[in-house]
């Protein structure tokens, strides 16, 4: 049986985490769907058509470590307000969702586009300057050589970009139950969706 998990939010606001910690939990599958379009971006940065490479896209691209730079992360973010490239991805996505067992899928649509029939819905979101301090931490810890300034930067840049598009923009669902992780611990925030996705099973 199916049951559809949608997580979406603004970039480094702990969607990842939670997804991947309720996907665990209740031993779901889980797909980062950002993933999908940093796939793209990084082919577009490689000299590919963004439509023809979202077309083209095989699961096997997702695993590659080098989708986790902030230049691939901004060429995602610019490929994704492109309609073609959108609707290319969604036939995977939806029938990711459906599959026997259970799915997670985080993004910035699911909620409203890729899964409006989701079981449950969560928004993760927390203030600008508390995820570009998050962001920062992890990126310097891979030994990235990045200013603070710079990721905040590039945080708002593409807030702006995923709530302004037209095509499917970052924007809660209205049935979403909204989660703000700015004053909560990595346990605290997991403990709170685990406990909204198992109220939604019951
Ligand atoms: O979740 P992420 O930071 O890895 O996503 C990278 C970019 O991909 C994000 O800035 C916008 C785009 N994206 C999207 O438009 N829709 C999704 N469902 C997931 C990501």
């Amino acid at each position: 049986m199916s049951f559809t998990v949608a997580i979406d939010g603004p970039a480094a606001a702990g969607k990842g985490t939670i997804s991947k910690a309720v996907a665990a939990h209740f031993g779901f599958a889980h797909l980062d769907t950002g993933l999908l379009y940093r796939a793209v971006g990084a082919k577009v940065i490689s000299g590919a058509d963004p439509i023809a490479a979202a077309q083209a896209l095989d699961p096997v691209d997702l695993e590659d470590d080098s989708l986790r730079t902030p230049q691939v992360a901004q060429a995602a973010s610019e490929v994704a307000v492109i309609p073609q490239v959108r609707e290319a991805l969604v036939a995977f996505q939806r029938s990711f969702a459906r599959r026997d067992g259970g799915a997670v899928l985080d993004g910035r649509d699911i909620g409203t586009v890729i899964c409006p029939d989701a079981d449950v819905k969560l928004f993760v979101t927390a203030s600008p300057d508390c995820r570009a301090e998050r962001r920062f931490q992890e990126l310097s810890a891979k030994c990235m050589d990045i200013t603070l300034e710079t990721v905040l930067a590039d945080v708002k840049e593409r807030d702006a970009r995923d709530r302004n598009r037209a095509a499917a923009p970052l924007v809660p669902a209205q049935d979403a139950v909204l989660v703000d992780t700015s004053d909560l611990s990595i346990d605290e925030a997991i403990a709170q969706a685990v406990a909204i996705v198992a109220d939604a099973r019951r």
